[in-house]
């Protein structure tokens, strides 16, 4: 099996559910509180580690307690963390978000010991980072940062995948670098510079980013599942319909679903369809991390 690592954040979730939304200026009463280990990257991680990849996070955190509950985490997860270096003077990065009755969420990150992975950072790490194949990048590091380190990884041959979360407009040099793209169809019209409201408004975007240099591009659409862009066609995998309790994370965990199928040497098909239920389990419980599905769990969904 190929070797996974994530280069990214690593966050503390602190989650308060409510029946709906605050409008602005109002005030609402919630219903619970949590803290959750959370962070796009970590997420990833976690979540491979659960599929029993194997599996490194590379990153940083805070000196303070969420981050060595971070830590902790990763580690009883099975991911192996010696590449998450604990920064001081700066708090692990933070995560307020809020969850409606309908399992969707908003999310406001302030992104601490996140911000300070740099190309120095890289550069140290360079060497643990050459001896694995597949690279899940995010964009909750600073993005001069994750331009760097693909560029660094693609001379040496290694596999990239980038999900464009939160989105923002990437620079044209970066698409050279990405094998796989999994943007969702909000994150496909901010990297695309496109308006998307159809299928051919997803194809047209995704033959620019396909003249730009990207490989192939796999777009999320939630329960509808996700569609995979190549140059030669547009191939639908379908998803499944789950009771969602909270979508946090969802993303995270196709993309380490895609990684880890991709690991194991299956087609780019049967890596969807697996990302796609390894996506949907993990919106059956509360919290990111907390939810990713294990192994056995995504293989008996996915007979059924
Ligand atoms: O994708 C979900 C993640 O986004 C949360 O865990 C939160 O930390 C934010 O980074």
């Amino acid at each position: 099996m190929k070797k996974i690592c994530v280069v990214g954040s690593i966050n503390m979730d602190l989650v308060v559910t409510t029946d709906r939304f605050p409008q602005p200026g109002e005030t609402l009463n919630g219903k619970e509180f949590h803290t959750y280990p959370g962070g796009k990257g970590a997420n990833q991680a976690v979540a491979a580690g659960r599929l029993q990849a194997d599996v490194r996070m590379v990153g940083k955190v805070g000196d303070d307690m969420y981050g060595q509950q971070s830590i902790a985490n990763l580690r009883e997860n099975g991911v192996k963390s010696d590449g998450v270096f604990v920064d001081s003077g700066v708090s692990t990065g933070i995560a307020v978000i809020e969850v409606d009755g309908m399992g969707e969420n908003h999310i406001v990150i302030v992104p601490g010991a996140n911000g300070r992975v740099d190309s120095q950072f890289i550069d140290g790490q360079l060497d643990s980072l050459l001896e694995n194949d597949i690279f899940l990048f995010q964009l909750e590091i600073p993005l001069e940062t994750v331009f760097y380190a693909m560029k660094k990884l693609k001379e040496h041959g290694k596999t990239i995948i980038l999900d464009p979360a939160p989105a923002r407009i990437l620079p044209v040099e970066i698409f050279k670098y990405i094998d796989y793209i999994t943007p969702n169809e909000m994150e496909m019209a901010i990297v695309s510079g496109r308006k998307i409201g159809t299928l051919t408004d997803i194809k047209e975007a995704a033959a620019l980013l396909q003249q730009k240099g990207v490989g192939t591009i796999i777009v999320k659409a939630g329960k509808d599942g996700a569609y995979i862009i190549s140059d030669k066609d547009v191939i639908h995998c379908p998803g499944s319909t789950v009771k969602a309790v909270d979508t946090t994370g969802a993303g995270d965990s196709f993309n380490a679903g895609l990684a880890v199928s991709l690991a194991r040497e299956n087609g780019l098909k049967e890596s969807v369809r697996f990302a796609n239920a390894v996506g949907a389990l993990s919106t059956m419980a509360k919290g990111a991390q907390n939810a990713m599905p294990t192994l056995e769990q995504v293989l008996s969904f996915i007979d059924k």
